[in-house]
């Protein structure tokens, strides 16, 4: 069990060093060992948690997944997102990609409070949720990593931030790639990113206008397979059913692995926003979108090459704008500053 997993971490490594990926490029300040002294069981208790949640729920891992991409697109993984409204604060939950939509908070919480426990005041909530991110992927068999640990927690959110950085479902392949490349993140990090929808469900609001009205002529989205179309319609109606929830990974919507590629080179994805990482037809990025097509290609075909791109991503993304200075501090509750 242990050696596939070492063999491919090793592969990882030898590519990483010999690409100009960008986590060489962005020198952390960011340790893997970061609580080894102060906080030994961190990482059991962290997995332990996941564990049971996981177990318990499988979408549970993705949800977990996806808090640390909106967290990290605002302000930095800073925990920002934990935050609830308080009488003078507004935080980042209830806006456009997150109101009705993002979920998870009651298990970052129950980590939170375990570790507290243990090891009081030390370990901040952006961390944790930066560790729950790895242990998810790894739960629905995805690969591992050593997660860079150091960030302390925001005392400020950003709404504005929530609205304007997080990419809608939508977006057209150009406003993708501004959106990712203003977090400093590479066409090759985005590609590998956007197979997280490998694993999740989305409601049927943020894809339901690729079934009845596409380009608002009442026509349906020429990119996507007939059969799945079909399917969709069912559990999608044109009126109601807005939380009805589909798998962004039509084949196996519990399993970390390459097929959400494989569904966009055979036009089953299911957002617009994942489809269109293949079937952009804007001319404006035509050698971006030709480049993308092929990573996509080969991830679809590679699994282990893929798992690579994405851990190295995870790592880059993790590296954010993270706060290790007094503008911080260590939050006791993940949903309050201290
Ligand atoms: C490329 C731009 C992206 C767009 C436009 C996008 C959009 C969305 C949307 C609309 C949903 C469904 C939300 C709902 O129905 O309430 C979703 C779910 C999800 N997203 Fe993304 N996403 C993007 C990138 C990412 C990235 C980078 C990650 C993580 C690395 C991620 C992880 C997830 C996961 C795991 C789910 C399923 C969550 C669950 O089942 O609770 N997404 N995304
Ligand atoms: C389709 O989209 C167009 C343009 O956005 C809009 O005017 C029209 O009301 C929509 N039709 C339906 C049935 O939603
Ligand atoms: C480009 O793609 C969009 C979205 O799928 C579609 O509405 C439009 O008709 C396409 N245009 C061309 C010229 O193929």
């Amino acid at each position: 069990m242990a050696f596939p997993q070492l063999f491919s971490l090793a592969l990882c490594i030898l590519m990483l060093t010999s690409s100009t990926t960008s986590v060489s490029e962005y020198p952390s300040e960011l340790t893997a060992t970061f609580y080894d002294e102060t906080c030994p069981a961190l990482q059991s208790i962290v997995r332990d948690v996941m564990t049971q949640a996981v177990q318990k729920e499988a979408r549970m891992a993705a949800s977990i997944l996806r808090l640390f991409f909106h967290d990290c697109f605002v302000q930095g993984c800073d925990a920002s997102l934990l935050l609830d409204d308080a009488m003078g604060f507004q935080g980042e939950k209830p806006t456009g990609a997150n109101l009705n939509s993002v979920r998870g908070f009651d298990v970052i919480d129950n980590i939170k409070g375990q570790v507290e426990s243990t090891c009081k005041g030390i370990v901040s909530c952006a961390d944790i949720l930066s560790l729950a991110a790895r242990d998810a992927v790894v739960l629905l068999n995805g690969p591992t990593w050593a997660v860079l640990l150091g960030r302390r927690d925001s005392r400020t959110a950003s709404p504005s931030g929530a609205t304007n950085n997080i990419p809608s479902p939508a977006s057209t392949l150009s406003q993708l790639i501004a959106k990712f490349q203003a977090q400093g993140l590479s066409i090759t990090d985005m590609t590998a990113l956007a197979g997280a929808h490998t694993i999740g469900q989305a409601r049927c609001t943020t894809f339901k206008q690729r079934l009845y009205n596409a380009s608002g002529a009442g026509d349906q989205d020429p990119t996507m397979d007939t059969t799945l179309m079909a399917q969709l319609k069912q559990s999608c109606p044109a009126n109601g059913g807005d939380n009805n929830l589909s798998p962004l990974d039509v084949s196996t919507p519990s399993t970390f692995d390459n097929l959400y590629f494989a569904n966009l080179q055979s036009e089953r994805g299911l957002l617009f926003s994942d489809q269109v990482l293949f079937s952009s037809n804007e001319t404006s990025t035509a050698a971006t979108a030709a480049a993308i097509q092929r990573l996509i290609a080969t991830w679809a075909f590679d699994k282990s090459a893929f798992f690579c791109a994405f851990t190295a991503a995870m790592i880059t993304m993790g590296n954010i704008n993270p706060i290790t200075d007094s503008s911080g501090e260590i939050r006791i509750n993940c949903r309050l500053r201290n």
